[in-house]
């Protein structure tokens, strides 16, 4: 297995980390290779989604969304990890997520992102769908290199 250490993720995923003026309070580092793993990031998600006072529905929104990207890196990326930051614009706190792998790369991102495509038999909806159901939504992939999708959910 080709492990994608934190620090090369987050490396990868930098170009997507830089929001100016966004202090980051909190970083934690998940690996993604199992359903196990996919488990665990909902927990971690659910968990930070409470701390943040995001409402029950918004919570599940954010969950759904980590919980399709998850899968994406596990199965189209052969593993990753995920970065988890609460962050802080002064005005307001939110969670960032962000999702990296050092598999193949998507080639197409609108093409990724449209309702209903899908190059390995699946329902063609969760890139898409995330992206509905978060703030701000990125993807830097690279061919041959990999992909990292993050993610913002913000505390209105
Ligand atoms: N991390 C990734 N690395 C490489 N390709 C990816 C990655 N994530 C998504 N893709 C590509 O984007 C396509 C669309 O992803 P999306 O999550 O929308 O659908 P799916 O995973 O195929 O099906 P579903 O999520 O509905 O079960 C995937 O079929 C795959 O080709
Ligand atoms: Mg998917």
């Amino acid at each position: 297995m080709n492990a994608l250490s934190a620090e090369d993720a987050v490396r990868f995923a930098s170009t997507l980390l830089t929001e100016p003026g966004a202090r980051v309070k909190s970083d934690i580092t998940l690996p993604l290779h199992t359903d196990e793993h996919v488990v665990g990031v909902r927990k971690l998600v659910r968990e930070h989604a409470l701390a943040l006072k995001l409402s029950l529905v918004e919570q599940t929104k954010l969950v759904t969304a980590a919980s399709e990207l998850a899968r994406n890196t596990i199965k189209y990326g052969g593993g990753g990890m995920v970065l988890a930051q609460v962050i802080d614009s002064g005005m307001r706190q939110g969670l960032r997520l962000v999702f990296a792998d050092d598999g193949p790369g998507i080639a197409d991102i609108t093409q990724a992102l449209r309702d209903g495509y899908t190059s390995g038999g699946g329902m063609g909806l969760g890139l898409g769908g995330a992206k509905r159901l978060v703030d701000e939504f990125d993807i830097d992939s690279r061919s041959g290199e990999g992909t990292a999708v993050a993610i913002v959910k913000w505390k209105k």
